[in-house]
């Protein structure tokens, strides 16, 4: 990707390099003319055919050479004489000073290309470069999992954090050998530190699910949804668990959320805490 990302903006640049020398070179011969073949072919024969007349014409070199030297010369110009004030203004043609009518096609042909090309590399550019996410849709560092922990627990089992439509609840760590078995290492991750990150979304149709500080379970108001406090459905018309976002623990053992990977949740049945409601429910009775 890096590579392609180098070499076209370079091929576009190149491509527009060739086509704005060769329009120079066309506007160039459009002013000084150009000998046609037939008449190079003559004057070539003609050298063959008398090679010491030929040597004693002047060649195209010394007419351009003496050209120059005209040039580098102003001495030798006539002089231009003093503007007469009493002779009126008047406006030149605009045909002789103006620009043509090919000259105008073929500038605006080159210019449109110089322009569709660099839109172009502009926009392969961007398709290609990372695209810069803040907030939901980036990975969030929502901070070191000793704090995390204090949090969960002061905020009675369950954290809620908007800026990435997440829950964050602990992950009983005797549990670990059955999740080893359910769970992707995305979400591993996050439970071997001894969090889990759940997206807030009911997986059933998509209210937000709230916590039940007195069953300790999420239980979700709008169909009677219900899950543990990891995630894992435990009643009510949801098709699997809570969903959960990929995870990881940094060096300086802060948490990673990454909000942009949403991993679905485990199947019907997964039930690796063994977490029964610790009060009564919110929302009615669970229902398988
Ligand atoms: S949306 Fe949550 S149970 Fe239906």
């Amino acid at each position: 990707m890096i590579v392609l990302a180098i070499v076209i903006p370079v091929l576009a640049a190149a491509a527009l390099i060739v086509l704005v020398a060769a329009y120079r070179r066309r506007e160039v011969r459009s002013v000084t003319g150009r000998l046609s073949r037939r008449t190079r072919l003559r004057d070539r024969l003609a050298r063959r055919a008398e090679p010491a007349a030929a040597a004693e014409r002047p060649t195209g070199r010394d007419v351009e050479r003496a050209a120059v030297l005209a040039r580098r010369a102003p001495d030798d110009l006539p002089a231009v004489p003093e503007p007469d004030d009493d002779v009126p203004w008047t406006p030149p043609d605009d045909e002789a000073v103006g620009v043509t009518r090919r000259q105008f096609l073929n500038r605006s042909i080159v210019g449109f290309m110089g322009l569709s090309l660099t839109g172009l590399g502009a926009a392969i550019l961007g398709f290609l470069w990372p695209p810069f996410v803040t907030g939901f849709g980036a990975v969030l560092n929502v901070g070191t999992v000793d704090s995390l922990k204090t949090q969960v627990q002061d905020e009675d089992g369950f954290l809620k954090l908007p800026e990435g439509r997440m829950w964050v609840t602990e992950y009983p760590e005797g549990a670990l050998a059955k999740a080893r078995e359910v769970y992707s290492p995305a979400v591993l991750r996050g439970m071997e530190a001894g969090l889990v990150a759940l997206y807030w979304k009911c997986p059933h149709l998509g209210c937000t699910v709230p916590e039940c500080v007195s069953s300790q379970w999420f239980e979700c108001p709008c169909h009677g949804s219900k899950y543990n406090q990891v995630g894992e459905k435990r009643g009510g018309p949801a098709p699997r668990g809570m969903d959960h976002f990929a995870t990881s623990v940094n060096d300086r053992g802060e948490f990673l959320v990454d909000t942009g990977k949403i991993i679905q949740g485990p199947p019907i049945g997964t039930n690796t805490t063994n977490q029964e409601a610790q009060g009564p429910h919110c929302i009615g009775e669970a229902t398988e």
